[in-house]
C-alpha cells in the first residue's frame, strides 16, 4: 500500500561558538543534514537533534559546553529520542571524557568528521554512544562536498585546515591537527558556483593563508589563488584571514597594488610587542621584523586599515614586556584589536611554565590596553570623515529602516542615506560621521573616490 502520510521533516537546533572555521564546519554540517531531511530550527524545545558545535582556545570558551549541555538535561528527559551532539574542538579534545561527564549525550565528533554526520546518526538511533576524533591525513572527497553557503552577497571559503605553528599557547594544532590545502581548482569552483548564486564577496579563511600549499593538498601559492579568484566573474571583492606575520610574502604584499578586488584589510595577529615574549610563545617573528613589515603595508597603501590580536600576561610577562605591547600598538594604531588574558590550555607548550601571573594583573593589563585601543579605533574612524569610500551594500540597516548599510573595503560598517535601495552594488558614500564601531555617511552619486 503506499503511504499517504505526509511525514514532518526532523529537527535540529545547531549553536556554534569560536571561529570562522567552526562556522565553516557548521554551515557544511548543515548541508549535510539537509540531504537526510533536517530543517533547522530556532528552538531547541522542537528539535529532534541537537548540536553544538565548540570552541576551546580558551577555558572560558570550553566551559561554556558544559553550562550550554547542561541546559538540554531535561529536554532529554522529557523526550526520549532527542539525539544531543557536541563536534569542533572541544569534542575533539575531551573525546570520550565528554560522554562519560555528561550521561544526556549521545554523540562527539571532531572537526575532520563532520562528514560522517549521517553514519553517527544511524548509531546513535540504534541507542549507542558513540565518539567520532580520528584525523585524516589527507582532505577526502566527500569532506566538501557540500560548498559553503552564502549570506546574501558574502560567502566564507575554507581553503586549508589545521595548523602546523605549535605556538606555545595553542590548542589549535591539538584540536584541528596537521596543515592541509584543498585543491585549488575546488576553491575556484566553490567560488564561482557561490558567484553563479549572487555572491560578491568571498573571505577565504585557514588558520595561517599565507602557508596555503606549501604544506600538501594546495597546488599554487597563496598569491596565485589569489590571483585565480581575482578572475572568476561576478566575484568583486576578495578577503582573507588569518594572516601569520612570519609567512606574509612580498609577493602578497606587493599583491595589493595589482588586485584591486583585494579589499585593503589584513588581519595580522602580533599576540605581543615584547620579543622575549613573542619568543617564548614560539611566534617566529620579532617586533622589528612585524614593524618593518606593517610600515611596508602602510608605506604603499596609506589606506589599507590593519587589525591583530594581542595576549596579555602570558607566563613571565613582565612590566617592561608589556609596555613594549602598549608601545607597538601605540606605534601601529591598529585599526582594530582582539585582546584576550592568556589561557592556560591542556597539552600546549606553555601550559608547562610555572611562572604563571595572578589574574588580577593579567586583567588589569588587559583593561589598560582595552581603553587605550578603543582611543585609537575611535580616532582611527575619525579621520575618515569627508573621504568617499566604496561600500558593498549589504540590505537595509536594522538601526534606522531610512539607511542602507554595508562595509567599506577597508572593512568598517557605514550606514548611509540614499535613493537606491538594493543590495550587492558598490556605491560611493562620503563619511560624514564616525562612532566608535561604525561610520555614517551620505552616497555620492557622482561617484569619484578621493580617500
Ligand atoms: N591562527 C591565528 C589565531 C587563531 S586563535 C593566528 O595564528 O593568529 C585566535 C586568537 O586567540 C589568537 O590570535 C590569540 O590571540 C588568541 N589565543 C589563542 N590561544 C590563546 C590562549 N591560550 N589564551 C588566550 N588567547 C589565546
Ligand atoms: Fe594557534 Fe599559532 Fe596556529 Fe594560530 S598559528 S592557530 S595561534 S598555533
Ligand atoms: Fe576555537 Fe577551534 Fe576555532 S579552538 S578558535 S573553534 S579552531
Amino acid at each position: 500500500m503506499e503511504n499517504i502520510h505526509q511525514h514532518e521533516p526532523k529537527k535540529v537546533f545547531l549553536e556554534t561558538f569560536g571561529c570562522q572555521m567552526n562556522d565553516n564546519d557548521s554551515d557544511r554540517l548543515l548541508g549535510f543534514l539537509k540531504d537526510i531531511e533536517y530543517i533547522r530550527t530556532d528552538k531547541p524545545e522542537k528539535a529532534d537533534l541537537i548540536i553544538i558545535n565548540t570552541c576551546s582556545i580558551r577555558d572560558k570558551a570550553e566551559q561554556k559546553v558544559y553550562s550550554t549541555l547542561g541546559r538540554f538535561k531535561e529536554l532529554k528527559k522529557e523526550n526520549p529520542g532527542l539525539i544531543i551532539g557536541v563536534g569542533g574542538c572541544v569534542a575533539q579534545q575531551e573525546g570520550a571524557t565528554l560522554l562519560k561527564r555528561t550521561p544526556h549525550l549521545d554523540i562527539v565528533f571532531g572537526p575532520h568528521n563532520v562528514h560522517k554526520i549521517k553514519e553517527l546518526l544511524n548509531e546513535a538511533g540504534n541507542k549507542k554512544r558513540v565518539v567520532a576524533t580520528g584525523f585524516n591525513e589527507k582532505i577526502d572527497d566527500d569532506e566538501y562536498a557540500i560548498g559553503p553557503s552564502a549570506d546574501g552577497i558574502k560567502a566564507f571559503i575554507s581553503i586549508m585546515r589545521g595548523c602546523n605553528n605549535f605556538c606555545s599557547y595553542c590548542i589549535v594544532p591539538y584540536t584541528r591537527g596537521r596543515e592541509v590545502s584543498r585543491k585549488s581548482a575546488d576553491i575556484i569552483s566553490d567560488a564561482q558556483r557561490l558567484a553563479s548564486s549572487g555572491v560578491k564577496e568571498v573571505s577565504l579563511i585557514g588558520q595561517n593563508v599565507n602557508s596555503y600549499g606549501t604544506s600538501g593538498g594546495g597546488d599554487v601559492s597563496f598569491p596565485e589563488l589569489l590571483r585565480k579568484i581575482a578572475r572568476v566573474d561576478g566575484i568583486e571583492r576578495i578577503r582573507f584571514i588569518t594572516s601569520h606575520p612570519k609567512d606574509i610574502s612580498e609577493e602578497l604584499i606587493y599583491l595589493f597594488k595589482d588586485e584591486p578586488k583585494l579589499c585593503r584589510h589584513i588581519h595580522l595577529p602580533v599576540q605581543s610587542g615584547s620579543n622575549s615574549v613573542l619568543k617564548a610563545m614560539r611566534r617566529g617573528y620579532t617586533r622589528e621584523e612585524y614593524l618593518s613589515k606593517i610600515m611596508l603595508l602602510k608605506r604603499l597603501y596609506p589606506e589599507i586599515s590593519i587589525s591583530s590580536d594581542i595576549i596579555v600576561g602570558f607566563p613571565g610577562e613582565t612590566e617592561a614586556d608589556y609596555e613594549d605591547t602598549i608601545s607597538l600598538l601605540k606605534a601601529v594604531r591598529f585599526d582594530n584589536l582582539f585582546s584576550f588574558m592568556y589561557s592556560v590550555r591542556p597539552g600546549t607548550k606553555a601550559s608547562e611554565f610555572t611562572d604563571h601571573l595572578p589574574l588580577e594583573i593579567k586583567s588589569e593589563r588587559l583593561h589598560l590596553l582595552q581603553e587605550l585601543q578603543k582611543e585609537i579605533t575611535f580616532s582611527r574612524n575619525l579621520e575618515l570623515v569627508g573621504k568617499t569610500l566604496e561600500v558593498l551594500v549589504e540590505g537595509q540597516s536594522r538601526i534606522d529602516p531610512n539607511e542602507m548599510t554595508g562595509r567599506t573595503t577597508c572593512n568598517r560598517i557605514v550606514n548611509f542615506t540614499t535613493e537606491a535601495r538594493g543590495s550587492g552594488s558598490l556605491v560611493d558614500v562620503v563619511i560624514t560621521n564616525a562612532s566608535p564601531n561604525s561610520l555614517k555617511g551620505i552616497h555620492n552619486e557622482r561617484g569619484n573616490i578621493c580617500s
